[in-house]
């Protein structure tokens, strides 16, 4: 049994920031965040938003597109690393405003690569023949995270959702699912949960990043993940007709891309008007390129990311 896409979605929300409004808050310029990054500007949640919020907009949208109703669905799977609280679970939220069924709703942690991550459990319960209709979201507001005057992250993250229906099928889908951890490097990137014990520790509760290591790290990471991901489904990178990468920096995207000897035209990319959107990131990409009619049924499609772990996977699907 497999896994096949039936209907994707996603969601942006209306806040713009700009790297011209960032000129105002920190040291930086819209120039030096072109080069270094690609990212003109990004979307910030509103006041009103939150993680569950925009994951169900997304969810409505993949569920309309592939013709099925909440009350249709076996599990629902969301990866995230916001949620307002630490329990319940942004997926209870998401299943509360789209069913009263009680199936069952869990988050996967896995930072910029949760949406893989869930793709990958989610793939697991269909092949097995478990549950036939999973819905998975990738949904965040890290933009919350970033440290007001923290020039390395403010500039990168944005907010917003991303949603795929998957559906058992005989034909396609999901074809591999490849995840690596490494949790060594978790001073490199991350966010302190508010020590509630500790009140004076609160203000470190924003997130760090050593960017030019994390950097590094992701590019060696992905141009081993990308050659794994096509060895062990025997093909060669002219095989793919899309690269759905992580929406982290230009230049790591182009890495990738030149590691895989694919042109740019063939790769994905939202990041210049949404930034880096962690676990929404790889879903955005996947449905807006769907959405214009870029990626096609019978495409093959190899979607990748990289993040806070560390921990980053890969998923080659025909879609
Ligand atoms: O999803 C996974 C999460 N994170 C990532 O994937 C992040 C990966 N890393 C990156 O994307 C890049 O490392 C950054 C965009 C964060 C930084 O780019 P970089 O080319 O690695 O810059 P750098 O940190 O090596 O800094 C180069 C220069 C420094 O100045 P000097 O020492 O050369 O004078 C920095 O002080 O750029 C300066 N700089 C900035 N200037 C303007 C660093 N950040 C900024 C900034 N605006 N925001």
């Amino acid at each position: 049994m497999r896994s096949v896409i039936t209907g994707s979605g996603h969601y942006l929300p209306a806040q713009r920031l700009t790297n011209a409004m960032l000129e105002q808050r920190v040291d930086t310029s819209d120039q030096w965040i072109v080069e270094r990054t690609g990212i003109r500007e990004r979307r910030i949640a509103g006041a009103t938003e939150t993680p569950a919020s925009m994951g169900v907009a997304a969810a409505r949208q993949a569920l309309q597109a592939a013709s099925l109703s909440a009350d249709q669905l076996d599990l629902i799977v969301v990866a995230t690393t916001s949620g307002e609280r630490a329990f319940p679970s942004v997926a209870c939220d998401i299943q509360a405003a789209l069913t009263s069924n009680n199936i069952p709703a869990f988050d996967v942690a896995a930072a910029c690569s949760g949406f893989i991550f869930a793709l990958s459990v989610a793939d697991q319960y269909i092949r097995s023949g478990t549950y036939q209709r999973v819905l998975v979201i990738g949904t965040d507001a890290l933009s919350r995270l970033c440290h007001p005057d923290d020039r390395n992250t403010l500039i990168l993250f944005g907010d917003g959702a991303g949603a795929v229906v998957l559906e058992a099928g005989q034909q396609g889908g999901i074809l591999s699912t490849h995840l690596h951890s490494a949790g060594e490097f978790a001073d490199l990137l991350g966010v302190q949960h508010p020590k509630r014990h500790e009140p004076e520790a609160l203000s470190e509760a924003w997130m760090y990043m050593k960017g030019s290591e994390v950097f590094k790290v992701a590019v060696s990471k992905l141009s081993e993940l990308v050659q794994e991901t096509l060895a062990a489904n025997q093909l060669d990178a002219s095989d793919l007709d899309w690269l759905v990468p992580h929406q982290a920096n230009m230049r790591i995207i182009s890495a990738t891309a030149k590691k895989l000897k694919l042109p740019m035209q063939q790769v994905v990319t939202t990041l210049d008007y949404t930034g880096n959107t962690s676990a929404a990131s790889v879903p955005i990409a996947l449905d807006v390129a769907i959405r214009e009619g870029k990626i096609q049924r019978g495409h093959k499609l190899l979607l990748e990311a990289f993040g806070g772990g560390f921990a980053w996977g890969s998923a080659f699907i025909e879609y």
